[in-house]
């Protein structure tokens, strides 16, 4: 039984061994199945959530479990009780896993203090969404066989992104190339930059990569202050079919459609690997049960 908070507490091995039984169950499901026979799974989402709620609970379901959605506006959240006084009472009903998204940064390491019961980060603020890395990876292997010294460019809002954060952790356990670009206002200061690079234009960001991710501007973070509007940032830092790169493409999601990618790369683009990152989540998500609570 472990935690599972950050890429950072990672080891190379343990991701590869992630990657390459999310693909083992994706090709095999007697590989998964029962797999979690009577274990009870709790959700709890502080922020929305399309793709990693449901796939969470999809793989949980498929491997035998049970799975309870905890919707915190319908819960004593609303008359006053904190999140931690929250988790701590559910707890006491000793549920297998907890599945955690929250928008402060560092809230499941803090939780992670007060019980033993798995706490799996669905995702902290702007700093970790290790089962998207998980995915990602899954991703890419699936895609170049491999995982080691890939060229890789991200795009957008990465100062507040939890996408990117995870993948500087990445790119350091397989020796990336790994660069940023975007408006200066949303790159992370120099303490972040050890070994990245910033790209001096779009024409360079979209060169000689293995895979370039495109980000959302993070309008409930109030990225939207950090650029004139989005017109302009799909102007100078969307992707579109005048410009589209060499490269496979790919977004955690959810998409800002033709701000960051325009609808004709988004809906026909036959090197966008979106809908098999959201494919392989589900498989990503039971490896991760199984690393977790098997
Ligand atoms: N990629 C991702 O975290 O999407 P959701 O916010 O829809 O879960």
């Amino acid at each position: 039984m472990r935690h599972f908070i950050s890429i950072k507490d990672l080891s190379k091995e343990e991701v590869e061994f992630l990657v390459k039984r999310a693909l083992e169950f994706k090709q095999n499901s007697q590989a998964y199945k029962g797999k979690l026979k009577d274990k009870t799974i709790i959700s709890i989402f502080f922020e929305n959530s399309t793709r990693t709620r449901t796939s969470f609970e999809i793989a949980a379901k498929r491997m035998g479990a049970s799975f309870i959605n905890i919707d915190h506006n319908q819960s004593s959240i609303k008359k006053g009780e904190t999140d931690y006084d929250t988790i701590i009472n559910l707890s006491a009903m000793m549920p297998d896993a907890f599945i955690v998204r929250h928008y402060h940064s560092g809230y499941p390491y803090f939780l992670s203090r007060f019980t033993d019961i798995p706490i799996i980060n669905a995702g902290d603020g702007t700093a970790n969404h290790p089962s998207q890395a998980i995915l990602d990876a899954v991703t890419m292997f699936e895609t170049k066989g491999k995982l080691e010294g890939l060229k890789v460019c991200i795009i957008g809002d990465i100062t507040n992104s939890r996408v990117a954060k995870s993948h500087l952790w990445m790119s350091k356990l397989f020796n990336w190339e790994l660069s940023f670009y975007g408006p200066r206002t949303m790159l992370p200061d120099e303490r972040w930059l050890d070994n990245i690079k910033i790209e001096k234009n779009l024409k360079d960001a979209l060169s000689d990569k293995d895979f370039v991710m495109l980000l959302r501007i993070q309008l409930e973070r109030e990225s939207g202050n950090n650029i004139p509007s989005l017109k302009e940032y799909a102007k100078f830092f969307g992707i579109n079919s005048l410009n589209v790169p060499d490269s496979y493409i790919m977004h955690p999601g959810p998409v800002n459609r033709n701000v960051e990618l325009a609808s004709e790369i988004l809906d026909n683009f036959n090197k966008s690997l979106i809908t098999k990152q959201v494919e392989n989540g589900v498989f990503a998500r039971m490896a991760i049960y199984e690393f977790c609570l098997v």
